[in-house]
């Protein structure tokens, strides 16, 4: 049974950026070769992209997620043995199965028989992640979690379509989480609603050793946009309410990191100035379940985000899913 005093707290963060840096130019002058046409100056202002990351064609999403893990276990002190639980939020798994989580604990070296499974949300999926990771240490089932967003999005970006191609990209981000009788995760908030599965989707599966339907991103990017913009208020509002905390307890905002307009629209909706929010969607692009993590780390490790803090993360994305949760650092 649930101890009301057992809490889960974040021990330490770590991230990942494959080497391959692509500057908008430079996928302009990529796409151009094929007679895509797009600009520096579209990209930036349509969605405050400058820069993505793009994994090696030898590096697969676990490769990514390893590299993560090891910056989060090492910031976080802990043997790597001791993790009993590890949660990895992905798209874009390496096989259809075994899941991406248990490949990264047979490269981790880690033998202690504790639970792995992938959580597939897309963009929500780091949200959701860190919700059931809560969950499953507040219930005394887990001790320690490591929790993971991987993603190679550009194996599944379609470079003809210049409507996606320039917004995504690669990369990963972990932390780690263990049971504390000190405040960690406050609450959370996760949603879903099947009926918009359509306007953001790769609708393709295995079928007779070849891909039935599409392997490659669809999206309607407008139908995207309002939504997003809609659940990311309420969301936020939702988990700061569970939490019986206000938006002024917020000392940072991570919402994933799509496009700087969401971005810029939820903090103004939830009454919080800009400089309190983290934004990396310019260097990294919208890299779907790793974008909160991933920015998580760069505030931590650039000082930013301190012992003590507020922190509120929320997601959106296919599915329609979309989720948040508050935790003190
Ligand atoms: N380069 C140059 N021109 C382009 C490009 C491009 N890469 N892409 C589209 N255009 C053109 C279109 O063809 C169109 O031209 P037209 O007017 O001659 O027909 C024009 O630009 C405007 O296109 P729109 O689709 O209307 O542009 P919009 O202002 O809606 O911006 C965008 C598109 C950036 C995708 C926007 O809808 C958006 O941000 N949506 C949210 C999607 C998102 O963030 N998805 C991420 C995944 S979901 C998630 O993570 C939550």
């Amino acid at each position: 049974m649930a101890q009301s005093n057992l809490y889960s707290r974040v021990l330490g963060t770590g991230s990942y950026l494959p080497a391959d840096r692509v500057t908008n130019q430079d996928l302009a002058d990529r796409l151009a070769k094929q007679g895509v046409e797009t600009s520096d100056e579209w990209i930036v202002a349509r969605t405050g992209i400058h820069a993505r990351h793009f994994a090696a064609a030898d590096q697969t999403t676990s490769d990514l997620a390893l590299f993560a893990s090891n910056n989060a276990i090492e910031a976080a002190g802990v043997d790597p043995q001791s993790i009993d639980l590890i949660i990895v939020a992905t798209s874009t798994p390496d096989f259809v199965f075994p899941s991406t989580a248990c490949l990264l604990q047979n490269k981790l070296g880690i033998k202690n028989n504790g639970a792995a499974f992938d959580v597939q949300a897309v963009c929500s999926g780091f949200a959701y992640a860190v919700a059931i990771a809560d969950s499953l240490i507040r219930s005394g089932a887990h001790r320690t979690a490591l929790i993971v967003g991987a993603e190679t999005f550009s194996r599944i970006l379609d470079f003809n379509d210049r409507t996606t191609c320039v917004l995504f990209g690669d990369g990963a981000g972990a932390i780690v989480m263990q049971a504390s009788d000190e405040p960690g995760v406050l609450a959370s908030a996760l949603h879903a609603d099947g009926s918009y599965s359509d306007i953001l989707c790769t609708p393709g599966n295995v079928n007779g050793g070849v891909v039935a339907g599409s392997a490659f991103l669809h999206m309607d990017g407008q139908a995207v946009f309002k939504l997003a913009v809609n659940v990311l208020e309420k969301v936020a509002v939702e988990a700061l309410e569970k939490a019986q905390l206000t938006a002024e307890d917020i000392d940072w905002l991570i919402p994933h990191q799509a496009n700087i307009r969401i971005m810029q629209s939820t903090c103004r909706k939830l009454r919080l100035p800009q400089e309190r929010m983290v934004v990396t969607v310019g260097e990294h692009g919208n890299t779907s379940a790793a974008s909160i993590p991933l920015a998580l780390d760069v505030a931590v490790r650039d000082g930013r985000i301190k012992r003590g803090q507020n922190v509120l993360i929320e997601g959106v994305g296919g599915g329609f899913t979309w989720g948040a949760s508050v935790f003190r650092y």
